[in-house]
């Protein structure tokens, strides 16, 4: 079985051309660079009604919020874009992590959040680059024992960061910024694996040297 860090990456946005993806996308790139392998959905394939538990009550679990459990079950870590919607995250990515953290047949609430690693992103048009999304995403993730890396990451003014509609990242700067922080979420995944060696010895400095399961 491969020993690589999973992630899931997805964006809080439906749309085609969002540019959350498309930042996503950067990140993702960094992780794979870095050894993770990245599962990487639309929310759009995830058509999920918005949360009311007589649903659940009446028709039970709604089976397309029943795949994204499976899918969060499946991997260690989370790699998010989210636009910033008037100052906080959009309903459909909330709405998604709403039916996500519900106790659904074996599973038990919060189980398909509890102790994994998120990194976490947003972009925008604007100057401030959603950053409010950030900190209200990061407590709702924490609310369901999620580990959110410090670094988050805001792109301000991102309609100038790519070649028209295209996927690739103009802004050197910003690619690298957010490659490193797709990395940072695989570092820190092999760590809780234990699959990097964290200290060497009670003097060495911190070591990235990789100690993979196969050699050690
Ligand atoms: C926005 N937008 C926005 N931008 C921002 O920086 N702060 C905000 O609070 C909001 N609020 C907001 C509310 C609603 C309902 C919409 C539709 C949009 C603009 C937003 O950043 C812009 O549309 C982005 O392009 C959305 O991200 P995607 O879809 O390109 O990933």
């Amino acid at each position: 079985m491969s020993n690589k860090p999973r992630i899931l990456a997805f964006a809080g946005s439906l749309r085609e051309k969002s540019y959350n993806k498309r930042v996503l996308k950067t990140a993702i790139r960094g992780a794979e660079e870095a050894g993770a392998e990245v599962t990487c959905v639309d929310l759009k394939d995830y058509p999920m009604p918005i949360y009311n538990s007589d649903l659940q009550d009446t028709q039970g679990f709604p089976p397309i919020a029943v795949a994204f459990q499976k899918l969060l079950l499946d991997h260690d870590g989370l790699l998010i874009a989210s636009p910033e919607y008037n100052g906080s995250l959009p309903a459909v990515l909330k709405n998604a992590i709403d039916w996500a953290s519900r106790a659904n047949g074996d599973i038990k609430p919060g189980e398909c959040f509890k102790g994994k690693c998120a990194a976490i992103m947003t972009a925008s048009p604007g100057g401030f680059g959603g950053l409010r999304c950030l900190g209200h995403l990061s407590d709702v993730l924490t609310v369901l024992l999620v580990n959110v890396l410090p670094s988050q990451i805001a792109v301000a003014k991102v309609g100038g960061m790519f070649d028209g509609d295209s996927g690739e990242m103009t802004n050197d700067t910003m690619k690298k910024i957010l490659e490193d922080l797709g990395a940072s979420l695989s570092d820190m995944l092999r760590k809780t694996h234990g699959d990097i060696e964290v200290v060497k010895s009670a003097t060495s400095n911190v070591s990235r040297s990789q100690t993979t399961k196969e050699n050690q």
